[in-house]
């Protein structure tokens, strides 16, 4: 197979087109929904972002899934902080997953728990896009409910530890051409990214019912 950095952008391109493209992110970016619909969307990322790293330090000495866990990448203290600020002190309390989120975060623990290549194509999925389209988001976000320039509200976008993301990328693009998985695993692992995108769109339909456009 080509690089397996090429082999699994490649084979999730169309369906990354899908998520950006979808009902509820094409709303949100376009600005025409309100800041309670981002904050739905961050609550949901919350319980992702539970999932990737409450299970992240048992992965650390794994020869496959070992070499992704990197402190720097780390975004539940951001999530926190984000929601303290949107939804207030008590933002625990009110929290709650959409049915698809739960399913999203019960998989991802699942690939944790039993195949640490099924948790490096949800942890690619998730922390390659954040230190990519992410900035985009964070930006838009910004600018259509006035939040501090990567202060409080969009933290979760802001990766203080990485002055470089394009060279973090690139290393991060050199790991998984060298994982430890043959071409057989490869593919399963490039199946499970698949699956990471059908759990991110389907979170978004949800989100789509619960925060319909408003109307013009
Ligand atoms: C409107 C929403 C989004 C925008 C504007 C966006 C934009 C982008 C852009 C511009 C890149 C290319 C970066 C580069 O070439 O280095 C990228 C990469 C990526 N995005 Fe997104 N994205 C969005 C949503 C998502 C979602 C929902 C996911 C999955 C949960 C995702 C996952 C990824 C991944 C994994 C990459 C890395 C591809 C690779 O180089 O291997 N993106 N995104």
């Amino acid at each position: 197979m080509d690089a397996f950095s090429t082999a699994i952008r490649v084979a999730s391109h169309e369906q990354h087109t899908e998520a950006e493209t979808s009902t509820f992110m094409s709303d949100l970016l376009g600005g025409r929904l309100g800041v309670d619909a981002y904050t739905r969307y961050t609550e949901q990322l919350w319980f992702v972002y539970r999932a990737l790293e409450d299970t992240a330090s048992a992965l650390r000495t794994d020869p496959v899934a070992g070499p992704f866990i990197r402190p720097e990448l780390m975004r539940v203290a951001e999530l926190e902080r984000d929601l303290a600020h949107l939804r207030g002190p008590a933002w625990r309390e009110t929290l709650s997953p959409l049915p698809a989120t739960t399913a999203y975060a019960a998989r991802i623990r699942e690939c944790a728990a039993g195949w640490p290549g099924g948790y490096v194509a949800h942890h690619y999925t998730r922390y390659l896009g954040d230190l990519s389209g992410g900035q985009i988001i964070r930006d838009k976000a910004e600018r259509t409910w006035g939040f501090a320039r990567k202060g409080d509200g969009v933290r979760f976008y802001v990766f203080e530890q990485i002055a470089n993301p394009a060279a973090f990328k690139r290393s991060y693009r050199e790991l998984l051409d060298t994982i430890a998985a043959d071409d057989l695993e490869k593919q399963r692992i490039i199946t499970e990214c698949k699956r990471a995108f059908d759990f991110n769109g389907a979170v978004f339909r949800e989100l789509g019912d619960q925060f319909p456009r408003t109307a013009a």
